[in-house]
């Protein structure tokens, strides 16, 4: 397949190969004056191209902020400067090839390009850019993105893969991490405090090797996945790394106290799923004791003509990004070990959940979430509106603008001395394929139906990518 036939590749999708810093002029509406602080998101950018197959998830890491303030903005964007880029700047080629070809075999420290281009938050005064693979998290400057280099740990750390959607505690200041790998335990959790010291870690023991991608956080406990879409182990034992729905098996969370140890780690089994990402978890006292109750967007599970569910379709829907997912809830009573969960919405293809990230552990009411379009077309994923989930009413609104409009994860924005839950905006990158134009959508969080209450056009292409996070300028003033 040619270049310019691969989707992920095209279009919206298209690296970019400028980066700019720029005050932003060309604006519909008005900028909030309440609105201070920076939003950035991290995306595949690939710089050399590679041959062989490419897939949505191997470019570069780049990350592209705007900053907020006084009713301006201002955009920039910059490679995160991995070791594995600077290595490929060097040589001024390519030096390794997507997760669709084979890894490199002479390079058993990295043998697939951490790329660090999955997720970013705030921790310790920097930008931490992550990799949803796990390998060395990076530091960069909130004040001009450049990248300071792998984030400084702990000796114990020093070949841990970290994940993407390790999780801080902005409370806290925390840096909360799982790592997973192929080796036993295949898993381990730990906390660093908000100076770097690592204060927790431990091993967490799975059956074997696979394949979490979030965790969940609350003041007390913390929520790790085991979850049965993992390797065909007959493949694994012959070096091929082929995915199979394992749908006998039942999905595992592992709650452990905070700063707990690995005999403090409870596992609560529920139905077989697969998901990437939480939305809130929060500790509730019921009437049969302390609850953790856990919201996410599992995939909606295919199903054959009988209504079972189809097993060898659901990794390739994985593999190809074919999206249907759905709004859900698990709760893990820690008196009785029991699990009950429920769907709260399948009727809506939802994904790339946030919440208001000061509330991250606490009750939520609202969840916004990224309407996913429906299509058959694979390696072609549309990110086509907003949702707005109120879990009180368990209602939701939505926006969508028909399907030339590409959305992306949307991180809350609580407006300068918020009070409510929901008082601020969502502030997000949209690409318009029609104008062949990215901009800058800031939608009122209580009202996302009457669509962005302002629009700022952007004066590049941001390419299409994965996460985001926004730093408030209270956080970015206090460090943490
Ligand atoms: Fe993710």
């Amino acid at each position: 397949m040619g270049f310019n036939e691969i989707p992920v590749l095209n279009g919206g999708f298209a690296p970019i190969d400028h980066e700019l810093t720029l005050d932003l002029t060309d604006i519909e509406g008005e900028i909030p004056k309440d609105l201070t602080g920076m939003y950035v998101r991290n995306g595949p950018n690939r710089r050399f191209e590679a041959p062989g197959r490419y897939h949505w998830f191997d470019g570069d890491g780049m990350l592209h902020a705007v900053r907020f303030a006084n009713g301006k903005a201002q955009y920039q964007n910059r490679w995160v400067m991995t070791d594995s880029l600077q290595e490929e700047l060097s040589a001024g080629t390519a030096l390794w090839q997507g997760i669709k070809d084979p890894p490199r075999k002479d390079r058993p420290d990295m043998p697939i390009k951490n790329t660090s281009n999955t997720d970013v938050k705030y921790y310790a005064g920097h930008l931490v850019s992550m990799w949803y693979l796990g390998g060395s998290v990076y530091q960069c400057r909130p004040d001009d993105l450049s990248t300071v280099g792998r984030l400084p740990v702990d000796p114990r750390l020093v070949d841990l893969p970290i994940s993407a959607h390790s999780r801080v505690d902005e409370r806290t200041g925390e840096f909360l991490f799982f790592a997973y790998g192929k080796e036993a335990p295949y898993m381990h959790y730990g906390v660093m405090d908000r100076l770097g010291q690592l204060k927790t870690f431990m091993p967490v023991q799975l059956p074997g090797p696979r394949l979490p991608h979030d965790m969940a956080i609350t003041p007390n406990y913390t929520i790790l996945h085991d979850l049965p879409l993992f390797y065909d182990m007959d493949a694994f034992a012959a070096g091929r790394h082929k995915l199979k729905f394992h749908h006998t098996l039942p999905s595992r969370f592992g709650v452990v106290p905070r700063h707990g140890t690995p005999d403090q780690i409870r596992w609560f089994e529920a139905n077989p799923t697969y998901m990437y990402h939480v939305s809130n978890a929060w500790e509730e006292d019921g009437q049969g004791g302390t609850e953790i109750v856990m919201t996410g967007t599992p995939f909606r599970l295919p199903t054959d003509m009988r209504g079972k569910v189809d097993v060898e379709r659901f990794p390739k829907m994985l593999a190809n990004l074919e999206h249907d997912f759905m709004f859900y809830e698990w709760r893990f009573n820690l008196r009785t070990g029991q699990t009950k969960e429920r769907v709260i919405d399948d009727i809506i293809n939802q994904e790339f959940p946030v919440i208001n990230s000061w509330m991250q552990g606490y009750k939520t009411r609202y969840s916004w979430n990224v309407l996913m379009g429906r299509s058959n077309r694979a390696e072609d994923p549309r990110f086509c509106g907003i949702a707005r989930y109120d879990l009180q009413q368990d209602s939701c609104t939505t926006y969508h603008a028909g399907v030339h409009k590409w959305f992306s994860e949307a991180p809350f924005a609580p407006k300068d001395n918020w009070q409510a839950e929901d008082d601020g905006y969502l502030v997000g990158f949209m690409w318009d394929d029609l104008s062949q134009s990215s901009w800058v959508t800031i939608f009122d969080a209580h009202d996302v139906a009457q669509g962005p209450v302002c629009r700022i056009r952007l004066p590049q292409r941001v390419p299409n990518g994965f996460h985001a996070t926004w730093v408030s300028g209270e956080r970015l003033a206090r460090g943490y």
